[in-house]
């Protein structure tokens, strides 16, 4: 796993933005995984500009998310579906019939985590995962105690997890408390894994990933374990590294 530390978070996106734009260009047809929450927010602001600049293009490519809201359908402002097109692919030249997010109101959601395997496996495997981290080191919605070999599937959501991301949903909103997540195991397939962290608030979860051992108590820490993992991180989520 290698770690590279940036002053700021601005830095961390540019760095991000530009691996996925060597992939982009060095294959048009690259299969993205796909992160949701606030860190990725400003790379996918990067990757819209290198767009509409002609320097990279999506016509080609595929995309995976991570996770979804169980409960939620695409066209509800707090799922994940909603956020990806409202944040990346309303804004470049992707088509959207090749974007994937975990069906949040698939009738049988087993079935849609299968398919969901199934489809990443067709499409020939992920070429590059984004990444964020929980501060308890959650990767995807793959909360401490998953398991490290552990596939795409409906997932409880920790009560510090649902709090973390109380601050998307209004007061009388309902937050759901599952969802459907990639395993770590699936993550861990990825031929590419990019994870971004910035901000003092995941210094414990950034130490626990790079130092602690690898154990399902940090999921980020099953990183260790991949041969193209880089964390791209600002100085103050690497203030506790040793
Ligand atoms: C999002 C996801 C989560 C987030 C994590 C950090 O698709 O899978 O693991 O990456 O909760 O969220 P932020 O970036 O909002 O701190």
């Amino acid at each position: 796993m290698k770690v590279v530390i940036l002053e700021n978070a601005a830095q961390v996106a540019t760095y991000g933005a530009g691996l996925f734009q060597r992939q982009l260009q060095s294959k048009p047809d690259s299969v993205l995984g796909l992160a949701t929450g606030s860190t990725p927010v400003a790379l996918y602001n990067e990757l819209i500009a290198l767009n509409r600049d002609g320097e990279i293009s999506f016509q080609h490519s595929r995309t995976f998310n991570l996770d979804e809201y169980l409960g939620l359908a695409g066209d509800h402002p707090q799922s994940y579906r909603y956020f990806m097109n409202d944040k990346l692919f309303n804004h470049v030249d992707i088509d959207k019939a090749n974007t994937q997010v975990p069906p949040g109101n698939a009738d049988d959601p087993l079935a849609a985590c299968a398919e969901y395997e199934q489809d990443i496996a067709q499409a020939g495997g992920i070429d590059i995962q984004l990444l964020g981290i929980g501060r308890n080191g959650h990767i995807g919605f793959n909360e401490p105690s998953s398991s490290l070999a552990s596939r795409t599937r409906v997932k409880t959501l920790t009560q510090a997890t649902i709090d973390d991301n109380a601050r998307f949903f209004k007061a009388d909103e309902y937050q759901p408390h599952l969802s459907i997540t990639m395993g770590i195991g699936t993550i861990l397939e990825s031929r590419q894994v990019v994870l971004l962290a910035t901000g003092a608030a995941k210094a414990a979860a950034i130490k626990a990933t790079v130092e602690g051992p690898v154990s399902a108590a940090c999921p980020a820490s099953a990183l260790q374990l991949h041969r193209d993992a880089v964390l791209i991180i600002d100085e103050a989520a690497a203030a506790e590294l040793d």
